[in-house]
């Protein structure tokens, strides 16, 4: 066996350990089965073995799941039902044999989807209180469902309310969380583990030890995730019931909770429901059945396929530098200074230090310097409130922060970032002085439209100045896009890179450019809206098109939370560099100018009162619109038809001006820096879900239309010609 190691011990204990092959992490795989097997059998027959410990060979990963490429190869239902089949069986194996030779799972590091599973059907399981240490069933994420008998194990040990939680949420929680909920029986350190894990293994083989576990219940109501959705004083009521009714009544009431949720557009939280309902009903057995059933269905839907090429994507992004020159290393980044404590400034200081990394706020004085400091406090507190740090951590995390108002302290600073005022006069001027007081830093600007080259216009050392555009709020936008201007060396992007990696964001690297490509193909498709508003379109409709299509918010409210101004100032930049085709309609300006800037301003396309509630559109705002209080909309999917072609154009221009270095870094920027629906996979997925020819088809219409601003793209022209795609097969 090569995977599987088995060592017997002295004390009649078995410690069996994984290890998966030139993988710095476990995965499960089906061509496991047989080494799978083999042991069984010793662990099996050897009387010599009395218990036996589960654990993992790699330092710190237990396992992370099925293998994901594996899950991608399937090519049909049938087969993915029965991958989902055997890998039940093997976990069965293991549950009858644990009856006989007590299993215990020793866990440290991530236990997660076929890895908590495999933990399941052990006897008993004992975690590490190592911050590393995770256990959940991330499977939704990827548009699945466990599909290892989790639906029903899970539900078995912990009870529906919270196995519900974990497995439509697909978050994971730490050891202790885990012992509190029950889903592991002790929490050690980790220098203890097998000890301890070997002990347990003999008492339970000797009866010493009888675990005592939670039966199937719904004391603990309805899940966390599905409570505040629901209709809770009838669930609440009938959910305190075991009985049938009340079961039927829970189980609906948690579709229709999820369907608001999900709109309908990811089917596995519904099937996740729908196995656990099954396996309650009917038994574990006809459970499991349904479990593979459906996972085998999710498997080979176009919705999973999407997130598990966007997973693919992320997972490619980093391992990539950001760079093609071989060679390129990135300068070790162990000081950031961090010019401006606004908005942006304190968000970005906030993830340094979250990432241990020291770093100098410098701000123009004492009480911006104090706005910044609450700001990253505030995030710190927030997160000591939910039990993500401790007081200590939180204390240590805010030490590596230290301010001034002038340059003092940032002398041995490796990267300076600036983010104050989106000036290209302020900028240039903190550029000259970050040159001359530390010469040797790398200079990036968290601008979010000024080009990067000019900027860097008069530096004495361009080739150090680069892009970093993070987004708003920095501590939560996974999104940072590092923007190579001409002059930048490859040096300097990669140091950017590693640094937006090391403060955990999903990095992909852009050219040089007006708007960069985020902001690029976020311009016309909310001037597509505008455009609609201005010739008669409800706000409620627009938003609700595009809502419907899969954005978490439509692009009016867009809007109103970045501010009307800043979008008006935008397209006006956009308008500048681009031409008509970029031209915001008519008239807009007259909003930013009768003071309505959005939600700052209280004012905007929606009514911002006290009252809790749904939006509602502020009818005043269609004064201000060419078409007056006299609305009729585009037919929903026109709607979202127009705008998110618009998005789909820009980007496919971004990839033929080499604003991109590929489709798959303007897929990742759509959907993790601008919400683009991760179920589409992206512009160019989506793009290439519905044929070149189809959209060149669809643009043109509209062209005919509506003019010059639909006018396809050259590469989606060119791909149509020969029916080829944005990803070749
Ligand atoms: P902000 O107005 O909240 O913060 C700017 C800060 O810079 C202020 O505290 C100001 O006192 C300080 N400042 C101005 N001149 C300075 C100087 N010479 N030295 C040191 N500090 C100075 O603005 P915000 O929103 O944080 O934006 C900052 C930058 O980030 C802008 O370039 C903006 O375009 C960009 N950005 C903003 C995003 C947003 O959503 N707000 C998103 C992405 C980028």
């Amino acid at each position: 066996m090569s995977t599987f190691r088995i060592e017997v011990g002295q004390d009649g204990v078995a410690l069996l350990l994984m290890d998966v092959e030139g993988e710095s992490a476990n995965t499960l795989r089906a061509d496991f089965n047989e080494e799978f097997e083999q042991g069984f059998k010793k662990l099996s027959e050897d009387p010599a073995i009395k218990a036996i410990v589960f654990a993992s060979a790699k330092p710190d990963s237990f396992i992370m799941g099925a293998d994901v490429a594996m899950l991608a190869r399937v090519k049909t239902q049938a087969e993915a039902t029965a991958l989902a089949r055997g890998g039940q069986q093997a976990m069965q194996r293991l549950e009858d044999l644990g009856k006989r030779k007590p299993i215990v799972a020793a866990i440290h590091g991530p236990a997660l989807g076929g890895g908590l599973e495999l933990a399941l059907a052990c006897n008993y399981r004992i975690a590490t209180d190592d911050r590393r240490t995770q256990l959940g069933q991330p499977e939704v994420q990827l548009g699945l469902i466990p599909g290892a008998g989790g639906t029903q194990r899970l539900r078995a040990l912990i009870g529906i309310a919270e196995a519900l939680d974990l497995i439509l949420t697909g978050k994971s929680v730490r050891a202790s969380k885990a012992r509190k909920l029950g889903l592991v029986d002790e929490v050690v350190p980790r220098a203890i583990l097998l000890d301890v894990a070997r002990r347990r293994a003999l008492e339970l083989a000797n009866g010493e030890l009888k675990p005592e576990r939670t039966k199937i219940n719904f004391k603990g109501g309805l899940p966390k995730v599905l409570r505040s959705m629901a209709d809770t004083e009838v669930l609440q009521a009938v959910a305190l019931e075991e009985n049938p009714v009340g079961r039927r009544i829970l189980f609906q009431q948690a579709r229709k909770a999820l369907l608001s949720k999900t709109h309908g557009h990811y089917p596995a939280p519904e099937k996740a429901l729908e196995a656990l309902r099954i396996g309650i009903e009917k038994g574990a057995e006809e459970g499991y059945r349904a479990e593979a059933q459906l996972f085998g269905e999710l498997v080979v839907s176009d919705v999973s396929r999407r997130l598990v090429e966007i997973f693919f994507a992320t997972q490619a992004l980093k391992k990539d530098q950001g760079v093609d020159e071989p060679g390129v290393k990135p300068r070790k980044v162990q000081k950031v200074s961090m010019l401006g404590a606004g908005l942006m400034g304190a968000g970005i200081a906030y993830v340094t230090a979250e990432a241990g990394i020291p770093v100098r706020l410098k701000d123009k004085d004492d009480a911006a310097l104090g706005r910044g400091f609450k700001q990253i406090a505030g995030i710190l507190d927030e997160r000591v409130k939910r039990r993500r740090l401790t007081r200590r951590e939180r204390d240590e995390k805010l030490a590596l922060v230290t301010g001034a108002t002038d340059y003092s302290g940032i002398k041995n600073a490796d990267v300076v970032i600036e983010a104050v005022f989106e000036d290209i006069k302020v900028k240039q001027g903190v550029l000259r002085d970050v040159e001359r007081e530390t010469p040797q830093a790398i200079f990036a600007s968290n601008t979010s439209s000024l080009p990067i080259g000019k900027i860097a216009e008069g530096a004495q050392h361009p080739e150090r100045v680069v892009g970093m555009h993070f987004f708003s709020p920095v501590n939560k936008m996974p999104l940072l896009e590092v923007i190579r201007a001409p002059k930048s060396s490859a040096e300097t992007v990669a140091t950017a890179v590693a640094l937006g990696k090391k403060i955990g964001k999903t990095v992909i690297v852009v050219n040089d450019g007006v708007g960069f490509y985020t902001s690029r193909i976020l311009a016309p498709y909310v001037n597509e809206a505008a455009f609609m508003f201005n010739d008669g379109a409800a706000v409620e409709d627009i938003d609700k098109a595009l809502v419907d299509f899969g954005f978490p918010v439509g692009p009016m409210q867009l809007l109103d939370e970045v501010g009307i101004d800043v979008g008006a100032k935008v397209a006006h930049i956009m308008h500048e560099a681009f031409g008509l085709r970029l031209a915001p309609p008519a008239g807009f300006e007259k909003l930013v100018e009768s003071g309505r800037l959005g939600r700052k301003s209280r004012k905007g396309f929606y009514l911002y009162t006290e009252e809790k509630g749904p939006k509602v559109v502020d009818k005043t705002v269609y004064e201000l619109s060419p078409q007056g209080q006299k609305r009729s909309s585009p037919p929903h999917a026109e709607i979202a038809e127009r705008c998110v072609l618009q998005m789909v154009n820009e980007a496919a221009l971004c990839l033929g001006e080499g604003i991109l270095r590929s489709a798959r870094d303007g897929d990742v920027g759509a959907v993790f820096g601008l919400g683009w629906p991760p179920f589409r996979g992206g512009p160019f997925r989506y793009a290439d879900s519905l044929g070149a020819a189809q959209v060149v088809e669809r643009l043109r219409r509209y062209q005919d239309r509506f003019g010059a601003r639909f006018a396809p793209a050259p590469k989606l022209v060119e791909l149509a010609k020969i029916g080829g795609k944005f990803y070749p097969a």
